[in-house]
C-alpha cells in the first residue's frame, strides 16, 4: 500500500477491492464514522458487496478500511448485497437503515420480477471496546416489496431516515411501473413499523429511477438530493445516464408531506468526471457535511492503470451551507487545512515542482482569465465565461477530455490535489469539480498563467497509518 503512487493522503479509498457510495455517515461520541459500499474481492465477478468502515476523530486522519465487512451480506434478505443506507442518531447511539438486495437466479428482467428489496435496521451503540468505538447489533427486516405502493417496480432502495415533529420519516429511491423515477415517503411512530405516507415526484418526468435520495435542512428550509438515472439525452448531461444533484423545496413545503418538485430547479452537485451518490449528515457541532462517491456507475475506467487492485475513492468531506436562490455551497471542511505544510507563492507565468503529488492550491483574488496546469496533463482554466477542467493528456485522464461549468465571475478558486484525485472549488463552493487522474511522474508540477497570485501548500499524508 505505502508504495502505491496512487494511494491518497486525504481521500478515503479501499486498500484492495471496490468502493462505491458513502453510507451510514455520522458522528457518535466525537468519532466520525464513514461506512461505504465495499466489495473487497473485486475484481472477481459478482464479488459480495457489503459495507466497509472508516473512522476518525478529525475527518483527516482515518482508521479502518482493511478489516473486511462491517456489514456483511450474510442473510437471505441481502444475498446479492447489503446496499446503501444511512445513520440516524437515536438514544445515545445510531440506527443504521439500509437496503438488502436479492437477485433471484433465473430468467428475469430484474425490474418487474426477479429482484427483492428489503429495508433493514441495525441498532448501533458507542462502545470503546469495539472496532472504531461502535458496536453493531442484530439485523431486523422492516419492509419488503409487498409493503411498497403497488405502482413500484422491484427497484426500491437507499433509505434516508430522519425525525421531525415526533415522527420518523423515510425516503426511498424508486422506479415506478411507467419507468419514472421518484422518492417514496414513509412514516413511522417508532422507526420500526412503517406506513406509506406519500411521494416526492417531479412536475414532469425526470429520469426512470432515482437512487440515493437524501434530505438536507438548512436555515429551516429543505432540499432533496437524489441521483436520477436515464438522463443521457439532456443537453447538459455530457452523455452520461447517471446524474447527481438537488432541488430546493419551495419555502414552507416539507418532504414529509410529500411534494412535487420542479426539475427545472435541479442543480448538479459537481461538474467533474467522477461524482455520484453523495450522502449528507449533521455532525455534533451542527455542520451539514456531504461526502460523495468519486466514481460513476458507468465509469470510463473500470479500474486504473498498472493493474491496480483497488477501485474508486470518496470525496473529501464538504461542508454544505445555503447559498443564493436555492443553491447550496460546498467547501472542504476546515480540518483539512491542518495538513497544510510548506507554503509557496507563484506569480503569472510561474511554475513549481513538488516532490509529492499532494497540494492545496488557492487563487484568492483572480484578476482576469487564468490557467492552472498540473503535470502538463490537466488544465483548470477560466476565460471569463466558463470554468473548464480539461485533460491535455487523455491517458492521464483515462480517455476523458473536458468538463465545463458556466461562471462569469470568478472570485476565488481552490484546487486540492491528492495523488490520483483532484477536487476543484470555485467561488466559496458555488461550483465543484471532482475527478480522478493517474499522473505518471512522482513529482507534481504546477504552472500558472494569469494575473492572480497563486498560493500553494504542500499537503501532508493524513492516511499514512490508515491501513496498518
Ligand atoms: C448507487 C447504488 C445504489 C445502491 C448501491 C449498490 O451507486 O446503485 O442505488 O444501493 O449503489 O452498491
Amino acid at each position: 500500500m505505502s508504495h502505491d503512487p496512487f494511494r491518497m493522503g486525504f481521500h478515503l479509498m479501499p486498500p484492495v477491492g471496490w468502493l462505491n457510495d458513502p453510507n451510514g455517515l455520522c458522528q457518535l461520541d466525537g468519532i466520525y464514522h464513514v461506512f461505504h459500499q465495499y466489495s473487497p474481492e473485486w475484481p472477481t465477478p459478482n464479488a459480495p458487496r457489503g459495507w466497509g468502515h472508516f473512522w476518525s476523530h478529525d475527518l483527516v486522519h482515518w482508521q479502518g478500511g482493511s478489516r473486511g465487512f462491517a456489514i456483511a451480506p450474510d442473510t437471505a434478505d441481502e444475498a446479492s448485497g447489503a446496499y446503501s443506507g444511512c445513520a440516524v442518531p437515536f438514544g445515545g447511539g445510531v440506527r443504521l437503515y439500509y437496503t438488502g438486495n436479492v437477485k433471484e437466479p433465473g430468467d428475469f428482467d430484474y425490474v418487474h420480477a426477479g429482484r427483492r428489496s428489503a429495508q433493514i435496521l441495525i441498532e448501533a451503540k458507542a462502545d470503546p471496546a469495539s472496532l472504531g468505538g461502535i458496536a453493531l447489533g442484530e439485523k431486523n427486516v422492516l419492509l419488503r416489496n409487498a409493503d411498497y405502493p403497488a405502482f413500484c417496480t422491484c427497484h426500491v432502495r437507499d433509505p434516508k431516515v430522519w425525525r421531525e415533529n415526533g415522527s420518523w420519516w423515510m425516503l426511498l429511491g424508486a422506479r415506478d411501473l411507467d419507468d419514472r423515477g421518484l422518492a417514496l415517503v414513509l412514516r413511522s411512530g417508532d422507526g420500526c413499523t412503517w406506513d406509506n405516507a406519500g411521494t416526492v415526484r417531479p412536475t414532469s418526468p425526470f429520469g426512470y429511477m432515482w437512487e440515493c435520495p437524501d434530505r438536507i435542512e438548512l436555515e429551516g428550509r429543505e432540499w432533496l438530493s437524489f441521483c436520477p438515472q436515464g438522463m443521457r439525452d439532456l443537453p447538459w448531461a455530457n452523455d452520461v445516464d447517471d446524474q447527481s444533484g438537488y432541488v430546493p423545496l419551495p419555502e414552507g413545503e416539507r418532504l414529509a408531506a410529500g411534494a412535487e418538485v420542479d426539475a427545472r430547479t435541479f442543480r448538479r452537485w459537481d461538474y467533474g468526471f467522477d461524482f455520484y451518490a453523495p450522502q449528507s449528515f449533521v455532525d455534533e457541532s451542527g455542520r451539514t457535511i456531504l461526502i460523495g462517491w468519486m466514481g460513476m456507475p458507468e465509469a470510463d475506467f473500470a479500474g486504473a492503470p498498472n493493474d491496480m487492485t483497488w477501485c474508486h475513492c470518496l470525496t473529501v468531506p464538504r461542508e454544505v451551507t445555503a447559498g443564493k436562490d436555492g443553491a447550496l455551497l460546498q467547501r472542504p471542511v476546515h480540518e483539512l487545512e491542518s495538513l497544510r505544510d510548506k507554503r509557496h507563492e507563484l506569480a503569472d507565468g510561474g511554475s513549481l515542482t513538488l516532490g509529492e503529488h499532494r497540494a492545496d492550491v488557492l487563487l484568492a483574488h483572480p484578476e482576469g482569465p487564468l490557467e492552472l496546469l498540473l503535470d502538463d496533463a490537466l488544465v483548470i482554466s477560466w476565460d471569463g465565461a466558463e470554468l473548464v477542467l480539461r485533460f491535455t493528456d487523455e491517458a492521464v485522464g483515462c480517455e476523458r477530455a473536458e468538463r465545463t461549468a458556466a461562471c462569469n465571475d470568478l472570485r476565488n478558486l481552490r484546487v486540492l490535489v491528492d495523488n490520483s484525485a483532484v477536487e476543484v472549488f470555485a467561488n466559496d463552493g458555488e461550483l465543484a469539480f471532482a475527478t480522478r487522474w493517474f499522473p505518471r511522474s512522482d513529482n507534481l508540477r504546477i504552472d500558472t498563467k494569469g494575473q492572480s497570485l497563486c498560493i500553494i501548500w504542500e499537503m501532508g499524508d493524513g492516511m499514512a497509518g490508515t491501513y496498518e
